[in-house]
């Protein structure tokens, strides 16, 4: 199989950094490297190949010690944060010097683990920009989850920065029919960053709007813009304001959309959403609305998207090298726009590795 088209010199969402729990060791993929995560004794997040070098033991099966330490569960041998064996149990103690593991930079950040897989120095100004968390009241910010999905991240980074899906995968949910004929789309790149803006005027209320709206309203004007940074962070404002209002009237949530890939056929999606111009002021609704934004994302991907793109992608497998182009539509511009993108990224990166 020839190599993933991977860039490796960028910062990749590896999970929340909830997710990450003191002494307690987690294991994730990236880019087909199988990695382990653990917080030393300062609670600074760490991450390693997940291999010990003695034996190949998975090191996400043994212990984090109070010190710190990652303790291979099966011989004992402990490791630093920075991959160094620090200590044998056994006989004089030796530490042979093979008995180190390749560590990874990693930065805590926007309430996310970031990891550096690649070469080249890693530069902490490069994380992408999710600060809508920063300050956000937890009220106003939906689940932080994450799903396994069975498809590359490139089919799905497509999925996201082609919204006019909601018509037909959501409808009542996120879109409806109505919004197909009339929504303008436009695309925009600045530098690496290609935006796909939407708005749809005078369109049914979406049902993931109409608790937060606020009070009864039937028909809105319907906009969303999603920002794409390679290769694969996205973060879309979607709002919905009163038929002819401007924006800023108007209530709705950033959606944090962020790729991970795993392998060339899964990927690690992340997401939450934080709410922007917040009506309601008792507490109590607000934890509702949370809760009802929470179940729809999550189950709007896990039901309508992933099960699509997961079978989209195995038809295109199916196809392999005989697959004729896509008959590509006016609402494809965002997704043929971040693939120039990305592949000129990843080219750049090839030559001069
Ligand atoms: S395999 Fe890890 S200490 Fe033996
Ligand atoms: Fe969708």
């Amino acid at each position: 199989m020839t190599p993933a088209p991977w860039l490796r010199n960028v910062w990749y969402a590896a999970m929340w950094a909830e997710a990450l729990a003191p002494q307690a060791p987690a294991a994730r993929t990236i880019l087909n490297e199988h990695v382990v995560f653990f917080r030393d004794a300062g609670g600074k997040a760490a991450a390693m190949i997940d291999r010990c070098p003695h034996r190949f033991a998975p090191l996400h099966l043994g212990t984090v010690l109070s010190n710190g330490r990652l303790q291979c569960g099966y011989h004992g041998l402990e490791f630093d944060a920075d991959g160094k064996c620090v200590l044998n149990p056994h006989g004089d103690g030796k530490i042979p010097p093979a008995a180190v593991v390749r560590a990874f930079p990693v930065i805590e950040k926007h309430t996310l683990l970031w990891i550096w897989l690649g070469d080249a120095p890693a530069d902490p100004a490069l994380i992408p920009d999710y600060s809508v968390f920063e300050g956000a009241p937890p009220l106003h910010v939906t689940e932080r989850g994450d799903l396994v999905l069975e498809a590359d991240y490139k089919l799905i980074t497509d999925n996201l920065l082609d919204l006019s899906h909601a018509s037909y995968l959501h409808p009542g949910t996120l879109g409806n029919v109505e919004m197909a004929s009339v929504t303008k789309t436009e695309v925009t790149q600045s530098g690496n960053t290609v935006t796909v803006s939407r708005r749809s005027p005078n369109v049914p209320i979406p049902g993931i709007a109409v608790r937060s709206y606020g009070r009864p309203v039937e028909i809105v004007d319907k906009w969303n813009a999603i920002v794409w940074n390679p290769p694969g962070n996205m973060l879309l404002e979607q709002g919905v304001c009163e038929p002819g209002a401007a924006e800023s009237t108007g209530t709705g949530y950033y959606g944090v959309h962020i790729l991970t890939p795993e392998t060339e056929c899964t990927t690690h999606y992340l997401f939450s959403a934080v709410r922007f111009n917040v009506r309601e002021t008792d507490p109590n609704e607000s934890a509702q609305i949370r809760d009802e934004i929470s179940k729809l994302r999550r189950a709007a991907f896990e039901l309508q998207d992933g099960p699509v793109i997961k079978e989209q992608a195995r038809v295109i497998a199916e196809m392999g090298e005989n697959a004729p182009r896509p008959a590509l539509l006016a609402i494809d511009a965002g997704a043929v726009r971040f693939r120039r993108v990305l592949d000129t990224l990843i080219a750049q990166e090839s030559t001069s590795a």
